[in-house]
């Protein structure tokens, strides 16, 4: 299926590695203009090379930006850029890495104020700065839309991802909220739930909970595993297929919905 991309140009955040670079990929395939961002110059510049050599793509295709999602004037500055760069945006995905894991007691307010920005804020503050852009776009008749990338915790609970389970939630709440007041500007907002995928992220869950627990990483990883209906870990190519299709005008009557794509881990009915 053509997914009708090619004139589109995107914002991806949290890209020098993992999910989002994996969505950066898929895009850049379907003949995108893509600016990846991330908090480390080297990392986030090592990424577009990598893009650039897995795609074949026009280097001018590819645009890679410093900036933390955590920091307003880094998001303003990034999508500014990108949009300076390819006469406009079209798409943008607001991802960023996940918090600690943790139980109640383990956590300080700090932990718990830090989550709340890296997870949620992040997401208000990239969608805030994008919309005009977006707006732009869509009343020009171009496609534009946004995917925000959060985690199955957000339909079942993760018992030691306290912080997660909090800040996805809200995450949740705002998408529905937005998709309701820009859909008459024929803007798409939704949200896609990775189950347990396999990136540097899931690398580090498992080592945090080797230390904790005193399980074996290849016991952790088992268990992930057989919490699925498929009986295994998914990979970053399968999630960037899904969250590629939703971005793409093929999705242009799917708005305010949550993708879950955990092979089957979510055991409710809806
Ligand atoms: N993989 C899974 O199984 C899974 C499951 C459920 C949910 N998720 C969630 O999905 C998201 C992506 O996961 P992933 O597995 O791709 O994680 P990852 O491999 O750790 O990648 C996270 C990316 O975000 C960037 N990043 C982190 N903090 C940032 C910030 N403040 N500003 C800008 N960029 C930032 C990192 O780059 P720099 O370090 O270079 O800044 C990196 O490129 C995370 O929120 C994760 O919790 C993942």
């Amino acid at each position: 299926m053509d997914l009708r991309l090619s004139e589109a140009a995107a914002f991806v955040a949290g890209a020098s590695s993992g999910l989002g670079r994996a969505i950066a990929r898929q895009l850049l395939r379907e003949g995108c203009r893509v600016a990846i961002c991330s908090r480390n110059t080297e990392r986030v510049s090592a990424a577009r090379q990598w893009l650039i050599s897995e795609t074949g793509c026009d280097p001018d295709a590819i645009m890679a930006l410093t900036a933390d999602v955590t920091i307003e004037e880094d998001v303003r500055a990034a999508v500014q850029a990108a949009s300076d760069q390819f006469g406009g945006l079209n798409l943008l995905v607001t991802n960023a890495g996940g918090p600690p894991t943790g139980q109640i007691d383990d956590l300080s307010m700090d932990d718990w104020r830090e989550a709340i920005e890296l997870n949620l804020v992040s997401t208000i503050t990239m969608s805030r700065t994008a919309l005009p852009h977006l707006r732009k776009a869509a009343a020009s008749g171009s496609h534009a839309s946004i995917l925000m990338i959060t985690s199955l915790s957000a339909k079942q609970p993760v018992p030691s991802l306290y912080l997660s389970n909090v800040a996805r939630a809200g995450v949740q709440g705002f998408s529905k909220s937005l998709s309701e007041e820009v859909g008459a500007d024929g803007i798409t907002v939704n949200t896609i739930l990775p189950g347990y995928t396999k990136t540097d992220r899931l690398r580090h869950l498992s080592e945090s909970l080797n230390e904790r627990t005193g399980k074996s990483i290849a016991d952790i990883e088992a268990g992930w595993a057989a919490s699925s209906a498929l009986k295994r870990i998914g990979t970053e190519d399968e999630f960037a297929a899904a969250a590629t299709f939703l971005l793409s005008p093929r999705a242009g009557f799917i708005t305010g919905v949550a993708l879950v794509v955990d092979g089957g881990a979510v055991k409710s009915l809806l």
